[in-house]
């Protein structure tokens, strides 16, 4: 038997993440502020990588008119997601897609969607895979829509100073997190474990990430110039915090 909670667990994922990405919620705080800010309360979503479902749950909590599609690949994450989201029903749609191949459009069913967010998941991809995607996201969106991508953007070798001061600030923040007793990415894994159906995912999760490359860091202008390049009409930075950003693109 176990004390753990398939809740417990997205509050310790919160944790977790909150020592790799120091302010994460005012990340994700600005993320929403600028969906409601250019489409008040009602448009339709799709979330790309949403592990276990942090910013699926803040965006169905802050805008109660919205349907929410959080696709990922890690059979984990995904029961997680959809144990923990089953309150709010038919708001929320929790698909199966690898982004690593251009096939997870063929699962993208419906209107096309007007936001398009992610959170702390494409620098998972090669570049030349996120510029691709960056190509089928800006296919997929209504109109009128924006991309919002909440990630790590790592600075150049030659910015010197700009990384050794953000690298000192991750240190300081993890310092902090494990000092007050968030727990890593390992020993989170190992805590969910002890829920057994999570325990009997792991060989198929392990089988999902066998043999995938690592992809190399790339920087915020890497990625603004791949918006751009995949026809985004206007890209920018709306929120920074070291090496923390939102980027968005209008298509
Ligand atoms: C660090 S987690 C972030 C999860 C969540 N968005 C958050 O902010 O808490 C990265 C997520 O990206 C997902 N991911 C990585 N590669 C992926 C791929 N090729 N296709 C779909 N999801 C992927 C992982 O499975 C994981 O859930």
């Amino acid at each position: 038997m176990t004390d753990i909670t398939w809740n417990t667990l997205v509050t310790l994922w919160d944790r977790q993440q909150s020592a790799y990405i120091a302010s994460r919620e005012a990340r994700f705080d600005a993320l929403m502020d600028i969906l409601a800010l250019q489409f008040d309360d009602a448009f339709s979503l799709l979330e790309l990588g949403c592990g276990p479902g942090s910013l699926t749950r803040r965006i169905l909590q802050r805008f109660p008119a919205v349907h929410v599609t959080a696709v990922d690949v890690d059979p984990v994450m995904l029961a997680i997601a959809r144990e923990t989201l089953l309150p709010f029903g038919d708001r929320v749609r929790i698909l199966s897609a690898d982004l690593a191949t251009p096939d997870w459009q063929q699962k993208m069913v419906g209107a096309r969607p007007e936001a398009i967010v992610s959170s702390t998941a494409l620098h998972w991809l090669m570049p030349d895979r996120q510029h691709a995607l960056h190509g089928e996201i800006h296919r997929m969106l209504a109109d009128n829509g924006v991309f919002l991508n909440a990630d790590h953007q790592r600075f150049n070798p030659a910015d010197l100073h700009k990384k050794a001061i953000s690298e000192r600030h991750d240190a300081q923040t993890q310092q902090r997190a494990w000092a007050h007793g968030a727990v890593g990415w390992e020993a989170w894994f190992t805590l969910a474990k002890e829920i057994e159906d999570i325990a009997r995912l792991i060989p198929a999760r392990e089988a999902v990430f066998a043999g995938r490359p690592v992809p190399p860091p790339t920087t915020v202008a890497f990625q603004l110039a791949s918006l751009s390049q995949a026809g985004f009409s206007e890209t920018g930075t709306l929120w920074q915090l070291m090496d923390d950003y939102l980027i968005a693109g209008w298509k």
